[in-house]
């Protein structure tokens, strides 16, 4: 039987966009709405801590920086499949969230005359990549929570893994969930919900991802009948470390540094003159995998061969101020000092531009629930996102979402959902029966690792039509394999094997997902590069996927692109 907790408002993540959000609530409300934050990990274990590079935001119009430049660094560096009214709306709000991170007493990185320091970044045509030395998402996500805890009005269930979001009548009435550290069955209540649960990367086995972002909020979405919007553009970063995919942060060239092929050349000349190292990622990770392709890489261990990301000019003082955990994480998992020797490193699965589809309130189809930051898409970053816009996105678009919220709750003297009982009772034997009792002879470890193997191979930098059917072939044989798993601990606490378990079920279904869409998108744009279809198609493409899962089925639809002030052109730097 579950135990129902009830409050006002569910926030499902507490990465920067749910705590973000959260604190919007709590302020405007003056902590009168009560509040869930739901996570399955500690709150400061949020990928989001991971953050290293940076955050976008206009800080110097004084000095050449404009808003109309940061809209438009970004519908280009989107392929033009960004809605253009979601940019402006961005880039208007996020310098007044850094100034307000500055005020709740975040250290940002300073210049010598006091003022916040910022610096280049790929696609974007002034230095605006806002930071704490290369920390900027841990240093972002302690000072959201110490701000929170100036506030008393929430609960924390940390540690609590979330299995279904319960729809009734066309509305969110309850996240069903485990408490991981007691094998308790909760229905978490409330009158509204926002999802912000962070990416899908472990969809990959070379990801920068921490091995926790398994997609369980597009996956609970999905299955709860919201559409998920562009998930086939997916993002790979140029500079993932060797062989472990530690991301290797954009600040290492902006502050500077070079990519070199193994004949020593700064290869980025062939592909983007004009910005070399500092091209959007797309064009970088599809430079570095050709170099590679045609014999100019290094080899790797099990097929990651890679090129070198060259900071030793940098010297000494700039590397150790400005770039210390680059410096430390080398150390530690290579042995290698960058500011003596160059760094190993090839594209990595990074970021998903596509998720849970909002309109530009960070608001879904369903009245009652809200996404924001990567778990949602409310088409901002199009077909490529450039670096620094995510966690500007998380602030921006979590802020939004936390008022949006309390607006509904304000104008519309919400009750409480109505949680019928055979629902819930049917949500608890789908984990406590139908997974946990599993016995069969399958190994859900083993299931999962093969599962990265494919989307690495099958669907990387570089797609095609038949590998992608391929992989989607395999991941459905995936998917059987998968009903045949066994569960050997049964127990209630701490229970990995079962959480690890509903995860996997989580990444295969978001697996097919993903490749039905890549393989639909007969074009290239942005991230989605095919060798059989090699061109952006604007006159037949220049539109959003939607897939909607409905009675088991995939199903794609379309929306049009909000184009208002940039008609596309071709994308060169
Ligand atoms: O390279 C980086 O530091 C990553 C930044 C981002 O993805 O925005």
């Amino acid at each position: 039987m579950a135990t129902n907790r009830i409050h006002d408002v569910v926030i499902f993540g507490t990465g920067l966009a749910g705590l973000r959000a959260a604190v919007e609530i709590a302020r405007q409300s003056q902590d009168q709405v009560d509040m869930a934050l739901v996570s399955k990990v500690q709150i400061m274990r949020a990928h989001s801590g991971c953050a290293e590079g940076g955050t976008a935001a206009v800080l110097r119009e004084e000095e050449g920086d404009s808003y109309d430049l940061h809209a438009w660094d970004t519908v280009k560096g989107s392929d033009f499949l960004a809605d253009q009214d979601v940019v402006d709306r961005f880039v208007g709000i996020s310098p007044r969230e850094i100034r307000l991170l500055d005020h709740w007493g975040l250290p940002w990185s300073r210049r010598k005359d006091g003022r916040i320091y910022q610096r280049p970044f790929g696609g974007h045509s002034y230095p605006r990549a806002t930071m704490a030395a290369d920390k900027t998402g841990f240093v972002e996500m302690q000072t959201l929570y110490d701000t929170l805890t100036r506030y008393k009005n929430w609960t924390n269930y940390h540690e609590v893994f979330a299995t279904d979001i319960l729809v009734h009548d066309g509305k969110f009435c309850a996240l069903s969930a485990i408490d991981c550290t007691t094998g308790e069955y909760l229905a978490i209540r409330g009158k509204c919900l926002l999802i912000a649960t962070g990416g899908l990367g472990c969809l990959y086995g070379f990801t920068t991802y921490s091995q926790t972002v398994t997609g369980d909020g597009h996956a609970l979405a999905f299955r709860a009948g919201l559409p998920l919007e562009d998930p086939e553009f997916l993002q790979f970063h140029p500079t993932g470390l060797v062989p472990s995919g530690i991301l290797m942060t954009e600040g290492c060239r902006g502050e500077g540094g070079y990519l070199r092929n193994k004949n020593g050349d700064r290869f980025m000349d062939k592909y983007a003159a004009s910005r070399m190292e500092l091209a959007p990622r797309d064009i970088i990770s599809r430079a570095e995998m050709t170099e590679i392709i045609e014999g100019n890489g290094m080899d790797g261990p099990n097929g990651l061969d890679y090129i070198y990301l060259d900071l030793t000019h940098l010297g000494a003082e700039k590397i150790n101020h400005r770039l210390p955990l680059i410096r430390e994480v080398t150390m530690k998992f290579l042995g290698l000092d960058p500011i003596k020797e160059s760094i190993p490193v090839r594209p990595v699965a990074h970021y998903s531009m596509g998720g849970i589809e909002t309109d530009i309130n960070g608001r879904t189809r369903i009245e009652n629930i809200w996404a924001a930051g990567e778990a949602a898409c409310v088409s901002l970053h199009g077909a490529n996102r450039l670096g620094t816009n995510s966690t500007a996105e998380c602030l921006v678009f979590g802020g939004i979402a936390g008022e949006e919220m309390l607006k509904y709750l304000k104008t519309n003297r919400i009750e409480l959902p109505e949680l019928p009982n055979e629902m819930l009772l049917e949500a608890e034997n789908c984990i406590f029966k139908n997974m946990l009792e599993r016995n069969g002879s399958e190994n859900p470890y083993i299931l999962r690792e093969e599962l990265r193997a494919i989307m690495d191979f099958h669907a990387g930098v570089y797609r095609d039509g038949k590998e992608l059917e391929a992989g989607l072939n395999k991941v459905r044989n995936l998917k059987e394999r998968f009903q045949n798993i066994g569960i050997h601990d049964r127990s209630r606490v701490y229970n990995t094997n079962l959480i690890n378990s509903l995860e996997t079920e989580n990444l295969l279904l978001l697996a097919e997902m993903l490749l039905i869409a890549a393989l639909n998108r007969t074009e290239s744009r942005g991230a989605h590069s095919r060798r059989d279809f090699t061109e952006r198609n604007d006159k037949e493409w220049l539109k959003h996927t939607l897939v909607t899962l409905s009675e088991g089925k995939m199903r794609i639809t379309y929306k049009p692109v909000t184009i208002s002030k940039w008609k596309p052109v071709e994308r060169k730097y």
